[in-house]
C-alpha cells in the first residue's frame, strides 16, 4: 500500500476481544495521532463504569449515550478512535462514521475472541452466559455489518505488532 497522509479520523470497529483498543493505541502512536477510546469517554461522561450504566439504566440508555459520545468525538481533530463492539451497529453512528471517518474492521475468529474476552470478565453482554455461544451469535448478526467498514484486517493471535503491521500495510 502507498503511504498516505491521514486526513480523516480512523475508527476501529469489531467484536469484543478483537483488539480495537490495543491496536488503536499502537496505531495512534505510529501515526503520531491522539488516541481515544469511546468506551472510556462514555464512562467519563456518565461518571461510572459501563457495567454500572447497563445495570442502572439498561442497554438502551448506554446505546443512546454511546451514539452521542461518538458523534462528539467524530467532531474532534483527526485521531484514532476505538469504538465499543456495538457502536457500528447503530445506523446513525455507522452513517456518520462512513461520512466523516475511515473505518477499519478488526476481524477475529471465534476461538481468539473467546480467549481474549476471558482475560477481562466485566463486559455486561457476556455476564452469566455461555461466552462462546453469545460471541458466535453476535458474529452472525454483526459480521455482515462490520463488513461495511472501509477496510478489513484480520486480528490474529500473537504479538499485537503483527496485526498492527497489517493495518499499516493496508492503509
Ligand atoms: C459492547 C462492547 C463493549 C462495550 C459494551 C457493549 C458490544 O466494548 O461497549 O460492553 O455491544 O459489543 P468492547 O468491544 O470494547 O469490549
Amino acid at each position: 500500500a502507498v503511504a498516505q497522509p491521514v486526513d480523516r479520523t480512523i475508527v476501529l470497529v469489531g467484536l469484543m476481544g478483537a483488539g480495537k483498543s490495543c491496536i488503536g493505541k499502537r496505531l495512534a502512536a505510529h501515526l503520531h495521532l491522539p488516541f481515544t477510546d469511546a468506551d472510556r469517554e462514555i464512562e467519563a461522561a456518565a461518571g461510572c463504569s459501563i457495567s454500572d450504566i447497563f445495570a442502572r439504566h439498561g442497554e438502551q440508555a448506554f446505546r443512546d449515550g454511546e451514539r452521542r459520545v461518538i458523534q462528539r468525538l467524530l467532531g474532534n481533530p483527526v485521531h484514532v478512535l476505538a469504538t465499543g463492539g456495538g457502536a457500528f451497529m447503530d445506523p446513525n453512528t455507522r452513517a456518520l462514521i462512513k461520512e466523516r471517518a475511515f473505518s477499519i474492521w478488526l476481524r477475529a475468529d471465534l476461538d481468539l475472541l473467546v480467549k481474549r474476552v476471558a482475560r477481562r470478565n466485566e463486559r455486561p453482554l457476556l455476564q452469566n452466559v455461555d461466552q462462546r455461544q453469545k460471541l458466535a451469535e453476535l458474529m452472525g448478526i454483526r459480521y455482515p455489518v462490520y463488513a461495511e467498514a472501509d477496510l478489513t484486517v484480520d486480528s490474529t493471535d500473537g504479538p499485537p505488532e503483527a496485526t498492527l503491521a497489517r493495518v499499516i500495510a493496508a492503509l
